[in-house]
């Protein structure tokens, strides 16, 4: 693992959760020169394309397993080409979703606990150059975020898609994959002012 003199701090959490207007917050409190805002998937120009592929509703006929490997590659490309570079040059990365995302949609939610020895693979061969200092989860119970996200009346997704059971499933694969790496918890049934102040707080212990 290479140690980089900038922080890389990643907000996970299911639909719905106010990851975005979190986001959006910290966007404000934050110096941009400092902190390098980016997401997944996408990130880079080639994460992007990948994402559309990825999002695309019409793409019904995606096995999970290029699913699998296509959260992958973006995540290869974004690490090498923009997050690394960042890290290196001190700046600190702040990430919408990274490879717990992975962890509970394909391989939890998807039912592909199988999977699992596959994943640490990759991430040995292609991801663990980089360490995450935190993650921060915002904790909800999923048939309320889905409530919100209809509420929104956005554009569905292929997983905004998905049923309330693989919502589930994907809130126990992080509670489960969170254990193994530095996070906090925050608890997003609260209202949205007081989840976004606790964002803050936890990212300014970490900066
Ligand atoms: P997005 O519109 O960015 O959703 P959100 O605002 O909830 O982050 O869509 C990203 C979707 O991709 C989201 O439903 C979660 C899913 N996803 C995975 O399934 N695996 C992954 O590794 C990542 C990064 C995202």
């Amino acid at each position: 693992m290479i140690h980089t003199k900038g922080k890389f701090i990643v907000l996970e959490g299911g639909e719905g959760s106010g990851k975005g207007t979190c986001l959006e917050f910290l966007k404000e409190n934050l110096s941009p020169k400092k902190n390098l805002f980016t997401r997944e998937p996408g990130g880079t120009k080639i994460g992007e394309r990948i994402r559309e592929i990825l999002l695309d509703s019409k793409n019904t006929m995606m096995s999970v397993e290029t699913e699998l490997l296509l959260f992958t590659a973006g995540r290869v490309q974004h690490l090498h080409e923009k997050i690394l570079p960042a890290l290196n040059r001190g700046q600190n990365i702040i990430c919408d979703r990274f490879n717990l995302s992975t962890i509970a949609y394909q391989i939890y939610a998807r039912k592909r606990e199988n999977y699992l020895d596959i994943f640490n693979k990759l991430e040995m061969l292609f991801i663990k150059q980089v360490k995450v200092d935190l993650y921060i989860f915002l904790d909800l119970e999923p048939s309320e975020g889905l409530k919100r996200v209809t509420g929104r009346g956005d554009g569905h997704n292929r997983f905004d898609a998905e049923k309330l059971d693989f919502h589930k499933r994907v809130r126990n694969g992080y509670l489960q994959a969170l254990k193994k790496y530095p996070h906090k918890i925050i608890d997003a049934s609260q209202p949205i002012e007081v989840v976004k102040n606790e964002v803050l707080k936890c990212v300014k212990v970490i900066l």
